[in-house]
């Protein structure tokens, strides 16, 4: 069936998550991640991805509230930060991140990155003691789903050597400019949807030729084309903008079709942009 702007994937465990999703990463806090998050949901996202570390739950929460949307009809995301590693503090984190987003409950909750430096040295004990409370407020209703982040198959397997629920989505770095194949395979294999951060390489993929020259035969922007690239994929496109023309835009990709020649020259671009950093060796 074709891809509309109300149309979702169904995760493993049922619930169903909006095909694009609004990233809000490097938004600010108070007005601009606000209004940003107001004019998404005026353009029609029903999806919106945030995280502790990004310091803007609170602005999320206000925007929600202030479009007046039925919590049912709103899929809201947030993160679990890399300095919380036991079983209590994720607890508090989680009534946190609700308090600060002033909501109930989250439809997703993910686990950031796989080994911060901090535990460097035991992040798979302190993942799967950490996963152990996700499962329960799971159970309890205050997500609706959990996940991953940036977990590479080896995060992914000692994860589940423990794990009662086999993670709903892992949200990776993800553009026709890092494609992860090994990390989309092994997220594959579990049923496990990928969501795509950065899925315009932060920007740094819009000037490529042959990604304009795409665009242009369609009468659609490069950015357009990459998040219609990875909703053709089947992945689920999170991105990011604080600039009003830019959001509507970056929802407006249903009205085309890439063919499978459009996808091999995308795929064939390389690392034309960002690329994703190691978890393994991340500063923090
Ligand atoms: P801004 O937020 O100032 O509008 P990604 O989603 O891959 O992380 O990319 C986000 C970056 O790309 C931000 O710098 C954002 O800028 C910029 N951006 C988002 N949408 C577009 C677009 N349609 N055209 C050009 N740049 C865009």
């Amino acid at each position: 069936m074709a891809l509309t702007i109300n149309s979702t994937y169904k995760l493993t465990n049922g619930v169903e998550i909006p095909t694009v999703g609004f990233g809000t990463w490097q938004a600010a806090d108070g007005t601009e991640a606000k209004n940003a998050v107001l004019d998404a949901l005026k353009a029609g996202y029903r999806h919106i991805d945030t995280a502790a570390i990004y310091g803007n739950e609170k602005a999320v929460g206000e925007a929600i509230a202030e479009f007046g949307i039925a919590r049912e009809d709103i899929f809201v995301t947030t993160k679990l930060w890399n300095d919380i590693h036991t079983y209590e503090a994720a607890k508090v984190a989680l009534a946190t991140s609700l308090e600060k987003l002033g909501l109930d409950y989250v439809d997703l909750y993910l686990i950031h990155w796989p080994n911060p430096i901090s535990i460097r040295h035991n992040w798979e004990e302190r993942n799967q003691e950490v996963w152990r409370y996700m499962e329960e407020a799971l159970e309890a209703g205050l997500v609706r789903s959990i996940g991953i982040s940036n977990f590479h198959e080896r995060h992914i397997d000692s994860l589940l050597k423990t794990a009662k629920v086999v993670p709903h989505v892992n949200q990776i770095h993800l553009s026709p400019s890092e494609m992860q194949p090994e990390v989309v395979a092994a997220s594959d294999k579990h049923g496990i949807l990928v969501q795509a951060y950065s899925p315009l390489g932060t920007g740094s993929i819009l000037q490529v030729p042959e990604l304009v020259a795409i665009a242009d035969k369609y009468g659609k922007t490069p950015a357009q084309v990459a998040i219609r690239w990875s909703l053709q994929k089947g992945y689920n496109p999170l991105p990011k903008s604080v600039t009003t023309s830019r959001i509507i835009g970056n929802i407006d990709v249903f009205d085309f079709e890439l063919t499978d020649e459009d996808i091999k020259i995308i795929e064939s671009l390389g690392g034309t942009g960002n690329v994703a950093s190691n978890p393994d060796e991340q500063g923090f």
